[in-house]
Order: C-alpha cells, then sequence, then structure tokens
C-alpha cells in the first residue's frame, strides 16, 4: 500500500503572498504543492499560468502537482514543464487525443496524469494505463474551491482501483476533501488527497498543520 499524501490546492491560499503561504504549507507538512490551473474556457473561472509557477518553484522543494483545467491543452504543456511542474495532469474531456497528451508530458521528462470529471466514466483511461503515472479524480465539478463533495464518485474510485490492478499508479482525489469525506476515499484506493480550504481555513501556519494533521488522522 502507498503512503498517504497531502496536497494541499493554492486555489484557497492569499494569492498576495503565494510565495509566502507555499512555504508555510510545505513547512507545515505539505506532501505535494497542488496548483490549479483554470482558463475560463473548460472551466467557468481563471487562476494562473505558467509564469506564475515559475515565480513560486524557488518556494518549495516539495512536487508542483500541476492540474490543468484548460482546453486544448498541448500547446501549453512545454510551457509548464520549462515553468517547473514536476506532475502535469491534463482533462480527458480536454482533449481529443489522450494518448498524445500523456505521451507529450513523458517525452518533457514529467510524470503524467489524467483527471476525469465526476461523470465522466473510468473507462476513457482503460487504454492509456501504462502511459500515467497518476489518475485524479474529481469529487466536485471543477472550477471554485469550497464546494460539496460528490458521493457517488467513491464508487469509481474503487472501481479505478481495481482496474489499475499492480501499476504503480497514484489515485488521487480533488473537491471536498475534509476528515469527514477523506476516510470514504481512502478505503477505497486513494494515496493522495487535495485539499484547499480545508487546509488554508484558520489561515495561519498554525491552522494548516493542525488542519493536515486532522486530515490525516481521519
Ligand atoms: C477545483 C480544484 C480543486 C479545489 C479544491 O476545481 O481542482 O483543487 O481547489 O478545493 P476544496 O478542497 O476547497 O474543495
Ligand atoms: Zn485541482
Amino acid at each position: 500500500m502507498k503512503p498517504l499524501l497531502i496536497a494541499p490546492s493554492i486555489l484557497s491560499a492569499d494569492f498576495s503572498r503565494l510565495g509566502e503561504e507555499i512555504r508555510a504549507v510545505d513547512e507545515a507538512g505539505a506532501d505535494w504543492i497542488h496548483l490549479d490551473v483554470m482558463d475560463g474556457h473548460f472551466v467557468p473561472n481563471i487562476t494562473f499560468g505558467p509564469p506564475i509557477v515559475a515565480a513560486v518553484r524557488g518556494h518549495s522543494k516539495k512536487v508542483f502537482d500541476c492540474h490543468l483545467m484548460i482546453e486544448p491543452c498541448d500547446p501549453y504543456l512545454e510551457a509548464f514543464a520549462k515553468a517547473g511542474c514536476d506532475i502535469i495532469t491534463v482533462h480527458a474531456e480536454a482533449t481529443t487525443h489522450l494518448d498524445r497528451s500523456l505521451q507529450a508530458i513523458r517525452a518533457l521528462g514529467k510524470k503524467a496524469g489524467v483527471s476525469l470529471n465526476p461523470s465522466t466514466p473510468e473507462s476513457v483511461i482503460e487504454y492509456v494505463l501504462d502511459r500515467l503515472d497518476l489518475i485524479l479524480l474529481m469529487t466536485v465539478n471543477p472550477g471554485f474551491g469550497g464546494q460539496k463533495f460528490i458521493h457517488p464518485v467513491v464508487e469509481k474510485v474503487r472501481r479505478v482501483k481495481r482496474m489499475i490492478g499492480d501499476r504503480d499508479i497514484h489515485i488521487e482525489i480533488d473537491g471536498g476533501v475534509t476528515p469527514e469525506t477523506a476516510p470514504l476515499v481512502v478505503e477505497a484506493g486513494a494515496d493522495v488527497l487535495v485539499a484547499g480550504s480545508a487546509v488554508f481555513k484558520g489561515g495561519t501556519p498554525d491552522h494548516y498543520a493542525a488542519n493536515m494533521t486532522a486530515i490525516r488522522r481521519s
């Protein structure tokens, strides 16, 4: 079994002090840093692009886990790789040629992930499993932090866990993760938990550490 990893989503951080906030969650025990890239097209919100990723890269040595909610994604993969992303995750719904996108990410020397919206069946990744390092299952409709966990996805986690067999692929959950919902997805097979509002609530480094401990203990 893989150890449980916590990846705070900086979407819930104070953007005016982003570098400082990343350092704070790093020191508070984050395993990875989750960066939500939104384009106002694939999802109804806009966040940041490669220049911001590059600007904050120096603030933590932890894995930069980049969740691209952008369509198209292929033209920007190289820029995100150069900006310092370690894992690049694209949405299956945002690329016509998923196999090609995943090959492109690995060709850039990065770990490749695919994300599925809550309504997307796991069958879309059946033939790309050997190109994957990570499967990101959305437990909210992507676009905003602080939304409610969508429970039917727990069954999808179980199915994906069965599907990957003994392959070395992370199952990551994103959206509405709290000490209440975390045990449901971990029990179903998830090993990486993204949490935005549940980690950053309180607004100080002491809160961040306590919030992550609460999720781990749950
Ligand atoms: C949603 C993002 C998530 C989001 C999670 O589109 O991909 O990473 O920030 O936020 P919480 O944990 O608040 O649901
Ligand atoms: Zn995300």
